[in-house]
């Protein structure tokens, strides 16, 4: 078989690992041929490919980013978009596609399914937000950079008696804030699923300057006060309908400065999450699910994708990891609450 391999959305570490064991079990046990598609969905639409070989896999194992580079191409939104994919995969031989993204890319794969394509999809993304799967790659090493981050501003707040915000990604799900929150000792994380309370938060901030501690506020990027939306840094929306967010850290570390006469600073963490080398978790489970990508793809197992659940590496149809955002249910912010007074 022929099989093309593409990224699409935020990149995350752990893509290459992906990539690298999808070629070297599918040319190595299997004897199937590669070809790289760049930039996302824009590869297959325009056509832009790259060798894809044992060659081109060999060293990408630590690296981050994705040697396929990435783009938030949605190929439902140019006219004739999958009329050209299909096209496209005709005229190169190609039999197969093997996706690796997020919810967008991910939804796009499912539709692409249900059009004949063939199609395996690999969950990636920072987040940890795609359902079916209990751990997306990139998750941990993005929660070990926000940990490293949370520790080093502990020492620093507390030499100044400053509170420090910290604002973390996480558009609609705050698993990040809530894992680097617990791991870093938060005075208080903040996240999408749960509004909060101003006056609450200030209070809980106080309590902590009361018994000379500085506070840490672990804040998702797309949190939101009771009585407020979220906040964005321009009104444009890319192709799959999402606002860029920011601001939210800077404004809640101003409310805390009025409010409490005590200084505060915010400090956004922004795309340092998503760069440089995956941690060990990251780079196994990446490896993992590159390996049940290729099995699958060899089986001709069409329109799953890959998870884990459990300890166990399964396939699950796309059409259902898609189906819906897994956010943080209340009983796991709950862990983080206990920490809150
Ligand atoms: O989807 C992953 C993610 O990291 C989100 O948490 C974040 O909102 C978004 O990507 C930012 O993406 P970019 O700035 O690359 O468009």
């Amino acid at each position: 078989m022929r099989i093309g391999v593409l990224t699409g959305g935020g990149d995350c570490p752990g893509l290459n690992a992906v990539i690298r064991a999808v070629v070297r079990k599918g040319v190595g046990t299997y004897g199937h041929e590669f070809v790289g598609f760049r930039d996302g969905w824009r590869g297959p639409l325009e056509n832009k490919t790259m060798p894809l070989g044992i060659k081109e896999v060999r060293g990408i194992l630590p690296r981050g980013g994705t040697i396929l580079r990435s783009s938030r191409t949605n190929p439902f939104k140019i006219e004739n978009g999958v009329e050209k994919i299909k096209e496209n995969l005709a005229a190169g031989g190609v039999d197969a596609l093997i996706a690796i993204g997020g919810e967008d890319t991910l939804g796009v794969a499912t539709k692409l399914d249900a059009l004949g394509v063939n199609v395996i999809g690999v969950p990636k993304t920072i987040d940890n937000d795609l359902g079916a799967t209990d751990f997306t790659f990139g998750f941990d090493t993005a929660v070990n950079i926000a940990m490293e981050a949370i520790d080093r501003l502990h020492t620093t707040a507390e030499s100044h008696h400053r509170a420090v915000v910290v604002e973390v990604m996480g558009r609609h799900a705050g698993w990040i804030a809530l894992h680097a929150g617990i791991a870093g000792g938060a005075n208080v994380v903040l996240i999408p699923e749960q509004k909060f309370d101003l006056g609450e938060v200030v209070a809980h901030v106080q309590k902590r300057f009361e018994i000379d501690y500085s506070p840490i506020i672990v804040i998702s990027e797309g949190a939101m006060p009771t009585d407020g939306d979220m906040i964005t840094l321009t009104g444009e929306l890319d192709a799959f309908g999402h606002v860029r967010l920011g601001g939210i850290g800077n404004w809640l570390a101003d409310q805390i400065e009025k409010q409490t006469g005590k200084e505060a600073r915010c400090v956004v963490l922004g795309h340092v999450q998503r760069g440089g080398t995956p941690t060990a978790f990251d780079r196994v489970l990446a490896t993992r699910f590159g390996l049940q990508a290729i099995d699958a793809a060899n089986d001709g197992d069409w329109g799953k994708m890959v998870a884990l659940q459990g300890t166990e590496i399964v396939r699950v149809p796309l059409a259902e990891a898609t189906r819906e955002l897994k956010t943080v249910p209340a009983h796991r912010y709950g862990e983080a609450e206990a920490f809150f007074d």
